[in-house]
């Protein structure tokens, strides 16, 4: 079996998740992990004494691997990025794959070049929860979707380098994109420096797609209740999947409301509610950065696009960058040229 050589670059709070799964994939091996600070090379040592750890990311190109992942802050994924490819070497970049749609391109261009795989941590691509959505949407189940609305919320965890939208909306927005299969014209956004001034920590984007259909995402480091919830609304029934759920996580409610015909006559003007009943799909659940890791091997061996190309990626950042616009020219509507 042909087994991919991996190194880590950024063992923080979400780099371990990425070692542990390509640890354990039979199809990949961990060769190496770095990071800048010595108590994170500390804890990496402990959990796997037999990898080499190093502090500086360019030690690892003299080391035959064949891929890296860059779980490293946003601002440095670019650099990291470019220097990783060209050193011949598969790159995995956690979200949002750069700070800037232009620096996204580069690197997509220079992956195409040197025919390597580029790759983007959109995890909720590979979340069966998610694949379900998209299915409902797709077969028409819910009806035709009125609108779709998102909330990412909790309390923290406040950075001074980025803001909420950088942070939080890749995942619902590529959400989005996924479950659609299309992208927005347009986007507006409100967003609010509550804590930190010049650091927006609360934010409303609003997406709008090709046949009037409209998302709402609602991110925030400032509410006191964690909330991780898509809300699907269709003519026919409506579906939420709620993150935070330990059972049942997604529920499809057999509701909705049916506007009476036009008629002159004010008493027969009346809606007609119903009130169905609620499923709860079964749900096979895999953890999904377990499949996404799986699906960027895959891809390296089979010379394939992975799922969460980077080139969803690059769709991402442009979003985030029109709604950054919107932001700073009073929430207006601005138009995407894709
Ligand atoms: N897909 C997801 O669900 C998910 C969840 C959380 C975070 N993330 C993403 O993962 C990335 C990392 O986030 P985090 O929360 O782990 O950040 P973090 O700050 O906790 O960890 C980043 C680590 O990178 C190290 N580092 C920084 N620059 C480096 C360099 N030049 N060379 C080597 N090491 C360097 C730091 O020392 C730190 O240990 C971000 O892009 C974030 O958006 C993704």
């Amino acid at each position: 079996m042909e087994t991919i050589k991996i190194g880590i670059i950024g063992y923080g709070y979400w780099g371990p998740n990425l070692a542990r799964n390509f640890y354990e994939l039979p199809t990949s091996e961990l060769i190496v992990i770095a990071d800048q600070k010595e108590e994170q090379l500390q804890r990496a040592q402990s959990k796997y004494p037999q990898i080499k750890l190093v502090r500086d990311y360019k030690e690892v190109f003299a080391m035959g691997l064949d891929a890296v992942v860059v779980s490293t802050p946003p601002k440095t994924h670019f650099q990291i990025a470019k220097d990783c490819l060209l050193h011949g070497l598969n790159v995995l970049a956690e979200k949002p794959l750069t700070l800037e749609s232009q620096q996204a391109e580069e690197l997509i261009e220079l992956a195409d070049s040197k025919g390597l795989i580029l790759m983007v941590g959109h995890t909720f691509r590979y979340n069966s929860a998610i694949h379900a959505m998209k299915k409902f949407i797709e077969n028409k189940e819910l009806g035709d979707v009125y609108y779709i609305d998102t909330a990412r919320l909790n309390l923290g965890l406040f950075n001074r380098d980025s803001n909420v939208l950088w942070d939080l909306a890749p995942h619902d927005i590529s959400i989005l994109l996924y479950m659609l299969n299309q992208k927005p014209i347009s986007v507006s956004a409100q967003g609010m420096p509550c804590v930190t001034p010049g650091v927006y920590d609360v934010a409303y984007i609003n997406l709008i797609f090709p046949n009037n259909l409209t998302a709402y995402v609602h991110v925030s480091w400032l509410d006191p209740c964690k909330v991780r919830r898509v809300t699907i609304v269709g003519s026919k029934k409506m579906a939420v999947f709620n993150d935070m759920a330990i059972e049942g996580k997604i529920k499809i409610y057999d509701q909705g409301v049916d506007a009476p015909d036009y008629t002159n006559g004010f008493g027969e003007f009346q809606y007609s509610y119903r009130h169905g009943d609620i499923t709860i799909p079964n749900i096979k659940f895999v953890e999904p950065l377990r499949e996404e890791c799986q699906d960027f091997i895959n891809s390296i061996i089979n010379h394939t696009e992975p799922n969460s190309s980077a080139r969803s990626g690059l769709h991402v950042i442009k979003i985030l960058e029109a709604a950054m616009h919107s932001i700073a020219n009073g929430c207006t509507q601005q138009v995407i040229k894709w």
